[in-house]
């Protein structure tokens, strides 16, 4: 491995232009494009998927060395069903294997990993090892990594909207007590701070039924990379831009030493 190519190099021009003290808390990814990416080389779309693993890894630990608290991303939705069998249990077969060899090194790193999605159609060989390696890192604080999987943002909502009207019809709750604080407690990722950030690979412009609450004010970047070319410095662009955004959340953007006057708005 080069020099050029050490994560976190503070010889990379990309570090300098970023404010330590404004790197978002959580990033949230929408990994797309290997499908293309291996089509392009003339390669079964398995081989972007198996090349995305390993630009995954890297994305992993540059976010952590730049103080990422939590990280996640879309492996697998709702929708992706749809593709041919063959794809899907390849993609089922891919978790389960990097998983294996993975979850070791994460544990080392003191990294806590999370499914958020609904598990129950996966075969049990795959929910074994999703569910021991929960436990084994549920007590590592130093980063969150969360991996979307069978996972859909209205699917999501429409269970807390159930789980809440039975909660309501037991009498367990008030239909008058359910605001947006206890919808959150509801959902797949309660505890968990929205994502400041979402970025999405290979040009496309939407939300694929990602995260559909959560990513209600976050900031998004579209990079036109598709995901297995992705790399640490499209990772840092893409935090480099997030940084000049002005999150104004409704209101107006705050000018320093400028008092909101009455008289700007009469007239
Ligand atoms: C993203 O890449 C990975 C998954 C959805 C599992 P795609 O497989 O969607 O690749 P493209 O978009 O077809 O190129
Ligand atoms: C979104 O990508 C899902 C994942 C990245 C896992 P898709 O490739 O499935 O989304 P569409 O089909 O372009 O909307
Ligand atoms: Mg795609």
């Amino acid at each position: 491995m080069s020099l050029g190519k050490m994560i976190g190099d503070k010889n990379n021009d990309l570090y300098m232009k970023i404010d330590k003290q404004k790197v978002p808390e959580h990033v949230a990814i929408i990994m797309d494009g290997n499908g293309r990416w291996a089509t392009k080389k003339g390669l079964p779309r398995s081989f972007g998927h198996k090349q995305g693993v390993n630009v995954l890894k890297e994305i992993i630990k540059v976010s952590k060395n730049l103080g990422c608290k939590v990280l996640t991303v879309y492996a697998f939705s709702t929708e992706n069903w749809t593709r041919p069998t063959k794809e899907v249990n390849f993609l089922i077969n891919l978790f389960s294997e990097v998983l294996k060899n993975e979850i070791k090194k994460i544990n080392e790193e003191s990294t806590k990993i999370k499914f958020i999605g609904n598990l129950t159609p996966f075969p049990e060989n795959l929910k074994k090892i999703i569910s021991s390696s929960e436990s084994l890192t549920k007590n590592n604080n130093e980063f969150l990594f969360n991996v979307c999987v069978n996972y859909g943002g209205r699917q999501e909502i429409v269970k807390v909207a159930k789980e809440l009207a039975l909660k309501s019809s037991s009498g367990k709750i008030k239909p008058s007590a359910i605001d947006e604080e206890l919808f959150n407690s509801e959902l797949l990722t309660r505890g968990i701070k929205d994502p400041e950030l979402l970025i999405r690979t290979s040009g496309e412009k939407r939300l694929s039924n990602f995260l559909l609450w959560q990513l209600a004010y976050s900031e998004i970047y579209i990079s036109d990379v598709l995901w297995p070319e992705f790399n640490e410095n499209e990772f840092l662009k893409a935090i480099i831009d997030y940084q000049s955004r002005n999150r104004r959340f409704g209101g107006i953007e705050s000018l320093p030493n400028e008092s909101f006057k009455d008289s700007q708005c009469s007239s």
